[in-house]
């Protein structure tokens, strides 16, 4: 197989549904991805029933879509790549589905991928080079906390994940205590831009965990928030309940929160980059980042000192590369497909991650 192989990617594990062809690995022809964030704003959260049907929906207009704006025609791929796992069971058997039917007619190989390792590919699309490893590997997103040592496009070895919620389900529930939309980590970060500096003197708790530890855990940072807002919660023989609630905050108060929670979250991603790299045997020459929460402004900072400190270059994903796309899931399939990783027609949508 040519290193200059034409993959389409598919990706479908949660609320996108995603498509895009890559070239050779790196170069991006097309990448639509058709957000249902609209579906989902009225409950606050994503509801995977709804999601599922959706994806039924769009996944055949995305691909006809994607194929299109590459200017190839569908019999010029050389294999399809779908986000096999991890996410919402339904939501991946839509994809998993489409991307069968499509490698089996046209001929070509199937590839499943591993949507949390292809947020570690993101950043490499438009690259040239490839001399980014070994590397330290960091992906905060909706469902996933996780350090990796990265040794090449496909091999990683998890050093530390969260013990509780993922960074962005941290975000998004701040956003909720605040009384912001959904998906509530632009929300957040938006209103935490408007004055870095607000809420120096509140204080909430960066978890450490154990002295030796690279996990994360965001549940106490979100609790410590969510009583910040509405006060201690009264006992259950008075009635239960908070004292106030978050219309109760002036838009001072609520800047103040956010950039407060904002310093919070992004200090305890740094702590345990910084534990990691003390640790690793052999020093990486990168930090390779990558998740939808890799879009924050303040994240994407402290994420560029961090590599300057230790004389890494920074591997980042422009934007729209952050957050879910198919890009990284064709990208990352091409690179298996060079080193003969390919899959059977048996291959099954599972809802967690590899490693
Ligand atoms: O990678 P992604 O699109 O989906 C998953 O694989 O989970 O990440 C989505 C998450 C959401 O929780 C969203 O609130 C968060 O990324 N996010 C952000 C920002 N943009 C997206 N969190 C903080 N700041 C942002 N600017
Ligand atoms: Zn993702």
């Amino acid at each position: 197989m040519s290193s200059q192989a034409l993959v389409l990617g598919l990706e479908t594990s949660c609320d996108e549904t995603a498509a895009s062809v890559v070239l050779g690995g790196r170069t991006v022809l097309s990448n639509i991805v058709a957000s249902q964030h609209d579906l989902h704003a009225e409950y606050g959260g994503v509801v995977p029933e709804i999601a599922s049907r959706a994806h039924v929906e769009r996944v055949l207009p995305t691909v006809r879509a994607a194929v299109e704006q590459s200017g190839a025609a569908l019999e010029h791929l050389d294999a399809v790549a779908v986000g096999h796992r991890p996410g919402l069971i339904g939501s991946l058997v839509v994809g998993l589905s489409a991307a069968k039917g499509l490698a089996w007619s046209l001929g070509v190989p199937l590839i499943g991928v591993d949507h949390v390792h292809a947020h570690l590919y993101a950043g490499l699309l438009g690259r040239e080079d490839a001399d980014v490893y070994p590397a330290l590997g960091l992906v905060v997103s909706g469902g996933h906390s996780t350090i990796y040592r990265v040794e090449d496009p496909i091999s990683f070895t998890r050093l530390g994940a969260t013990i509780d919620d993922a960074m962005g389900e941290a975000y998004d529930k701040a956003a909720t205590i605040l009384g912001l939309g959904h998906p509530g980590g632009p929300a957040v970060d938006r209103l935490a831009q408007e004055d870095p500096t607000a809420g120096l003197d509140i204080e909430l708790p960066v978890s450490r965990l154990g002295k030796e530890s690279l996990d994360f855990s965001f549940s106490g940072l979100k609790t410590a928030l969510l009583y910040k807002v509405r006060g201690t919660p009264r006992p259950k023989r008075d009635g239960g309940g908070f004292e106030r609630s978050e219309a109760d905050l002036t838009a001072e108060q609520r800047r103040g929160l956010a950039s407060a929670f904002q310093r919070a979250a992004c200090r305890a991603v740094v702590l345990k980059l910084e534990r990691a790299i003390e640790r690793e045997p052999q020093k990486p020459v990168t930090l390779v980042a990558g998740g939808g929460v890799t879009a924050n402004s303040r994240l994407r900072a402290e994420l560029a000192a961090f590599a300057e400190r230790h004389g890494l270059e920074l591997v980042l994903p422009p934007m729209d590369l952050c957050v879910d796309n198919a890009a990284m899931v064709a990208g990352l399939g091409a690179a298996m497909l060079e080193r003969g990783f390919t899959s059977g027609l048996d291959l099954p949508a599972v809802p967690s991650t590899a490693c």
